[in-house]
């Protein structure tokens, strides 16, 4: 597959999006990787272990003119750029009354405004190709208002993104770009406040259908899915990836 896709918050160890990029690449897509944090290593090991080509760029999703600057990089190194995964995010415990206008800035500016950002960059390259797949994170905070860890500007940002995604799937529909998002509940990585203890393991899969806490590759398979070419008829939806915590 002579195909790029984009990763964004791929860098981290035990995140969501390296087990999104290292599935990818077993499929055969060529991995851009957007990161605060170096992406070098995952970079490598994904060309060690694939025939595909990685690189990554540290960028910060929040600062456009450092997306625009990356989002270049990635296109003069690889492929062609068809797929775009925005996982890049950071969580947000503090309570409503509690918040500060600077954490309220912080979390709209990563979560929301950084998927903004990388799309609005990304879409334009996929226009003139005429071909795109693009997948964003929500999270079942935005259905449920918060009840996992991150509490309002997280649940806010997360409920935008589904906004956008719908506003995306109809003004990027005609370009035969795809735009969805997935909402995953509770996964097992590091983002609620570090590695999770046997105690809050179990209360968090007290609150689900299933049996066992969503790891990283739950919610890897849900967006390689949303990203094949069968995947061509579904557009504009929120595929939830929750163990059935919230169903509607
Ligand atoms: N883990 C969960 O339970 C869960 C549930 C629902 C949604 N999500 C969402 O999934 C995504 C991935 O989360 P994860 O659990 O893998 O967490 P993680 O903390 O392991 O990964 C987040 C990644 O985003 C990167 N990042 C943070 N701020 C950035 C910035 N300003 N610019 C660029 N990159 C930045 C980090 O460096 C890291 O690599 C996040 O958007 C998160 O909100 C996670």
């Amino acid at each position: 597959m002579n195909r790029t896709a984009i990763v964004t918050g791929a860098a981290s160890p035990r995140g969501i999006g390296r087990a999104t990029a290292l599935l990818l690449a077993s499929q055969g897509w060529n991995i851009g990787i957007l990161d605060i944090a170096s992406g070098d290593s995952l970079a490598s090991e994904i060309t060690s272990q694939y025939n595909v080509k990685a690189h990554a760029v540290t960028a910060d999703v929040s600062d456009e003119s450092q997306v625009l600057g990356a989002i270049d990089e990635l296109e003069a190194a690889l492929p062609p750029l068809a797929a775009l995964a925005n996982l890049a995010g950071v969580s947000s415990p503090m309570p409503y009354l509690d918040l500060t206008s600077e954490e309220w800035h912080r979390v709209i500016n990563i979560n929301l405004n950084g998927v903004h950002y990388v799309t609005h960059r990304v879409a334009k390259s996929m226009v003139r190709h005429n071909y795109g797949r693009i997948v964003s994170v929500s999270s079942t905070s935005a259905q449920l208002g918060g009840g996992t860890y991150s509490k309002t500007p997280y649940s806010v940002a997360k409920a935008a993104v589904i906004g956008l995604t719908r506003a995306l799937a109809r003004e990027l529909g005609p370009h035969n770009i795809t735009v969805n998002a997935v909402a995953p509940g509770p996964i097992d990585t590091d983002i609620m406040g570090g590695p999770l203890t046997p105690d809050r393991r179990s209360t968090l899969v007290d609150s689900l259908l299933v049996n066992h806490l969503g790891q990283p590759a739950d919610v890897a398979s849900a967006i390689a899915f949303l990203m094949s070419e069968n995947s061509a008829y579904i557009t504009g939806h929120t595929l939830n990836v929750d163990g059935g915590l919230y169903m509607h």
